[in-house]
């Protein structure tokens, strides 16, 4: 059975274009990779984390303050905590910032996160858990969606227990991306788990995990009942793999293109983080886009050394000059001044 990934669906009230969802994923989903999904054929975007330990303790480590525009939504915007009242308050911000969904992230393995009790450490700790939906949902107009893992250790089936009691609490959606907390990114996402929640709930569930295909989506899709698969490292440096997971195009992007989209992508980076953290925070980006055999090694090592971006941008544009063109008409169509700015700070400290 065949899947078409073009098909809208809703969660709730809010329609989302397309099956196929951008992954939150700290130290990535900057504005410009969630803007750039959505041209690509994602039908939501997903912020990064933003952490509600700042509504109480303004010194969380932090790349920068969340920026919303126009053309990203539906956006969901994610919060993460252990105390249900910061919670529903960072809800609140969330949602007053332009959030079309409030998700909360049951998910993120990494220490820093976990042993504040919130992330993963959450799956086993069913009542908290639940308290905190239940206090976002209640806080918000926005449905609420939660994303987790299956469980903390490798085997667990957590998720399965958890994931009702979420959606009795009030979870209007659960994206499941079925690795345990232990397993960090290591083995294969498990998705017969992601088929078991689909069959024990009645809201859409987003299947998150090892999808870099559309021959995989449709396998996920078709075999789990998942409203919407979700994309996180296939997209990484590589929009293209979007397009063709949602129409099937797998053309190869000409040089003009991967410059052109690069180039859109540091200067709208440079604009939202600042030259100084931007120019660090790119550097990955440049071996993502330039890798793939598209370019070849020497190039790509050379711009990792560069300092000032503008540099970096100026190598780019003299290996394929075309893509000037192509930037003044990606440019052109960006939305301007439209732009609210979230009062919290991202965290850096991602995972899920
Ligand atoms: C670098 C990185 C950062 C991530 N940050 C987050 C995050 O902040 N919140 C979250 O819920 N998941 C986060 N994730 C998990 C992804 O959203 C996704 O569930 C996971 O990578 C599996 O999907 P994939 O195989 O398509 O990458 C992150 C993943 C990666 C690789």
């Amino acid at each position: 059975m065949n899947v078409d990934l073009r098909e809208r669906w809703f969660i709730r009230d809010v329609e989302i274009p397309t099956r196929l969802v951008l992954a939150p994923m700290a130290g990535l989903s900057v504005q410009a990779f969630r803007r750039q999904g959505r041209r690509f054929g994602a039908g939501l975007v997903c912020s990064e984390m933003v952490s509600c330990a700042g509504i109480e303790h303004r010194n969380e480590k932090t790349l920068g303050y969340l920026r919303v525009a126009s053309d990203e939504h539906p956006l969901a915007i994610q919060i993460f905590g252990s105390e249900p009242r910061a919670m529903a308050e960072a809800a609140r911000m969330v949602e007053a910032a332009g959030a079309d969904l409030v998700d909360i992230n049951f998910g993120c393995p990494v220490r820093k996160v976990t042993k504040t009790g919130a992330g993963a450490t959450l799956l086993d700790d069913q009542g908290r858990a639940a308290a905190i939906v239940e206090a976002v949902a209640g806080a918000v107009d926005a449905p609420v969606s939660v994303k987790m893992r299956r469980g903390l250790r490798d085997g667990d089936r957590t998720c399965l227990a958890l994931g009702p009691e979420l959606v009795e609490a009030g979870a209007a959606t659960l994206t499941l991306h079925p690795r345990s907390a232990q397993q960090m990114y290591t083995g294969t996402a498990d998705h017969s788990l992601t088929a078991e929640l689909v069959s024990l709930v009645h809201v859409p569930v987003i299947a998150s995990g090892d999808i870099t295909s559309r021959a995989k989506a449709q396998a996920v899709l078709a075999t789990t009942g998942a409203a919407a698969v979700m994309v996180g490292r296939g997209a990484q440096g590589n929009p293209w793999a979007l397009r063709e997971i949602v129409d099937g195009d797998g053309a190869e992007p000409s040089r003009e293109e991967v410059v052109a989209e690069l180039v859109l992508f540091i200067r709208e980076t440079v604009r939202e983080l600042g030259e100084r953290r931007a120019s660090g925070f790119l550097k990955k980006f440049y071996s993502w886009y330039l890798g793939r055999g598209r370019f070849p090694k020497p190039f790509k090592q050379e711009l990792v050394v560069l300092g000032p971006t503008e540099e970096v941008e100026r190598r780019l544009v003299a290996a394929a000059p075309g893509a000037l063109q192509l930037i003044e008409q990606l440019e052109a169509e960006l939305p301007v001044g439209d732009e609210v700015l979230l009062d919290l700070p991202i965290s850096i400290y991602g995972g899920g």
